[in-house]
């Protein structure tokens, strides 16, 4: 790479890498190999879920790295996020310990809520397959639990994932701890240029989910917006003509493009790739700079509301009276 990563920086003076790896969809055998290459391509920022089925996989990884030497665990950026179903408060302690054996680490760098609907898991023994909405999610009751854990030093920084504006604030007001960061979906067509006004006021981080629009296959559950296929909106953020013109000007992919955007933006990134090309590609991001003439045609993409990809892809979850995605932001 050249160029330096860039970081964000927390409230509480811990700095998040700007440019991270998602790794939803990374399962299998896929998993330490890409780890393995992303870290030694430079990436330090990794973003997981209990979720995502993969912490085992990416833990063993980590543990290689950290045991050889080659890196030292305060390099290293991991998030992890609480399950839906165990958004209550007597769930979080089992849940963050359950990551960290997984992920073979003492602690993660941040731990997100990562949805602000609670399910019930019907079998505790299917991982999330089969679950019914908790009606009684209580986000104030929840936010404690989540700060014993940094009291407990399980995790540095605790923040969000999908809370709204309304969401946010409700924590943030009666929090003794401040969420540090909120993972939501951002990309050229969907800037979510309020929310970041409103988090920027409260010094709350964004980092940005599905940041190339999710070109790829996905698994029925969540493409489903619940609306029919014609109204999807479209994915095509890799291929959109101002893009291309713009990348074609500084000798970058359209990726790099995209990526430096969110980064110039303000807003952390957490590209996914299986892929040791596109893993260098979108790594790549911190040897040039958009002129502020191309951050404006690049704003001029954003679709606003009806450029959201992500609006609930498990049933039952529209009915919730947590359910975030019906408001503006
Ligand atoms: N908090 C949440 O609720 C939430 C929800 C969704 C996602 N996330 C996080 O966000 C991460 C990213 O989301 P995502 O994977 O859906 O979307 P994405 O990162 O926008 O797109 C990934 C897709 O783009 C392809 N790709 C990657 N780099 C490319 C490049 N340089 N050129 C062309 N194609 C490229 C990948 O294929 P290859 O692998 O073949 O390269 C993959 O199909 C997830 O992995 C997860 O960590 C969080």
């Amino acid at each position: 790479m050249t160029g330096k990563m860039e970081y964000l920086t927390f409230f509480n003076g811990h700095k998040m890498p700007i440019l991270g790896l998602g790794t939803a969809q990374t399962l299998g055998d896929d998993v330490e190999k890409v780890i393995d290459a992303a870290l030694e391509i430079g990436y330090r920022h990794i973003d997981t879920a209990q979720r995502y089925n993969n912490e085992a996989q990416i833990g063993r990884a980590l543990k290689k790295w950290l045991d050889s030497g080659k890196i030292k665990r305060e390099d290293l950026f991991i998030v992890t996020k609480l399950p839906l179903t165990g958004n209550r408060a007597e769930c979080v302690e089992k849940h963050l310990k359950q990551s960290l054996h997984d992920l073979q680490l003492d602690y993660v760098d941040l731990y997100l809520v990562h949805n602000p609907v609670g399910f019930y898991d019907v079998d505790p023994k299917d991982n999330g397959k089969k679950m019914v909405p908790d009606m009684n999610t209580d986000h104030v009751s929840l936010w404690k639990a989540m700060e014993a854990q940094v009291d407990a030093g399980r995790t540095q920084s605790i923040g969000l994932s999908n809370f709204n504006s309304r969401q946010v604030k409700r924590i943030w007001q009666s929090a003794r701890i401040k969420p540090a960061n909120l993972q939501v979906e951002l990309h050229v067509y969907f800037q979510q240029s309020q929310l970041r006004a409103f988090c920027r006021a409260l010094d709350v981080t964004i980092c940005a989910y599905i940041p190339l629009g999710s070109p790829g296959a996905r698994p029925p559950g969540l493409t489903a917006n619940t609306v029919n296929a014609s109204k999807q909106p479209k994915r095509d953020q890799l291929t959109n003509p101002v893009v291309s013109q713009i990348a074609q000007k500084y000798g970058k992919t359209n990726a790099q493009v995209l990526l430096r955007y969110i980064i110039q933006l303000g807003v952390a990134a957490i590209p996914k790739s299986t892929n040791p090309d596109r893993l260098h590609q979108n790594f790549d991001v911190f040897d040039f700079e958009l002129s502020p003439e191309d951050m404006d045609m690049l704003e001029r993409l954003d679709k606003g509301p009806a450029g959201r990809q992500v609006r609930g892809y498990i049933p039952g979850m529209e009915n919730h009276p947590e359910y975030p995605y019906s408001e503006r932001y």
